[in-house]
């Protein structure tokens, strides 16, 4: 038996275009598209072609795209001082701060500044709060595309054994705090936890965030498991040439589970998806 495979490319395509079909209708109630800007600072190549994207994508939508470089060795004050005035800016709607900032540059002041209501990210302290207690809030991209994914293949996930590995603030603790709120019975495993393997084969879910390449093992994987895979690794395959990867050995757990999303075209095309979700969530709000 081989598992369905979760076609994220698709789902994130026809997110995109519910997306771009609502915006001239907000457009006519708030007289103004909504807006995104995304600060970049410095030269990372991958960071570059990320911004890129987000630009492309929003203008694709129907939105405002606005994208603030700044040098390298840009300084703290500056780049608060950019974000202060994006927050005080009616035209924009959602501010994202791409990550990692240049190493001489503290991320959390940055990341503070932003307006949470602003936060299209979730990374804002408030909007981690807020995903916790459940009230309404911004949710950070990554682990939205991977619930919505989750959804559409199983519907309801109450009730069911969740296994997230990986803790960051980014994918791994909002994941977790999703899926709780969906009632799902969530174990959150990292570095630290033991037997992987065992708490990998109670799961009904797994969703893999550890950066680790192939770690989670077919063998391992309940029968029919949904697996969500959010690892991006480069790995060398010899002769000078490198191929992607996620955190699950794909070729093994593609013979036991039940669904599961490639690397690349699973998760990855949905958190920009998701982003342009998030302004439009974000531009509503503001616009009561
Ligand atoms: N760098 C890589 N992924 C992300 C993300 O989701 N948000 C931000 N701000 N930076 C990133």
């Amino acid at each position: 038996m081989s598992a369905r495979i979760i076609d994220g490319k698709a789902f994130a395509e026809g997110l995109r275009a519910r997306i771009a079909a609502a915006v001239p209708e907000f457009a006519a109630a708030a007289g103004r598209v909504p807006g995104l800007a995304v600060v970049l600072v410095g030269d990372d190549a991958a960071s570059q072609i990320y911004v890129r994207n987000k630009g492309k994508q929003t203008i694709e939508a129907g939105m405002h795209s606005v994208e603030i470089r700044l040098p390298a060795n840009a300084t703290q004050a500056e780049v608060e001082a950019v974000v202060a005035s994006l927050n005080v800016d009616p035209a924009i709607d959602g501010i994202l701060v791409q990550l990692p900032l240049p190493k001489h540059l503290n991320e959390a002041p940055v990341i503070n500044a932003i307006d949470p209501d602003k936060d299209v990210d979730g990374l804002h302290p408030v909007s981690a709060g807020r995903l916790v207690a459940g009230l309404p809030g911004l949710v950070p991209c990554t682990p939205m595309g991977c619930m919505l994914l989750l959804r559409d293949v199983l519907g309801d996930v109450g009730g069911a054994e969740a296994l997230v590995i990986g803790r960051s603030r980014l994918v791994g603790k909002p994941i977790a705090a999703l899926l709780t709120n969906a009632n799902a019975t969530v174990t959150l495993a990292h570095s630290r936890t033991h037997e992987l393997s065992a708490h990998v084969h109670r799961a009904d879910i797994v969703v893999a965030a550890v950066g680790v390449p192939e770690l989670v093992r077919g063998a391992w994987i309940k029968h029919g498991a949904t697996v969500i895979d959010v690892g991006m690794n480069r790995i060398d395959v010899g002769g000078g040439k490198t191929r992607l990867v996620g955190d699950v050995a794909f070729a093994e757990a593609v013979t036991i589970a039940g669904a599961i999303t490639p690397v690349p075209g699973g998760v990855g095309p949905m958190t920009i998806a998701c982003l342009l979700r998030n302004t439009l969530v974000a531009a509503h709000a503001r616009a009561g």
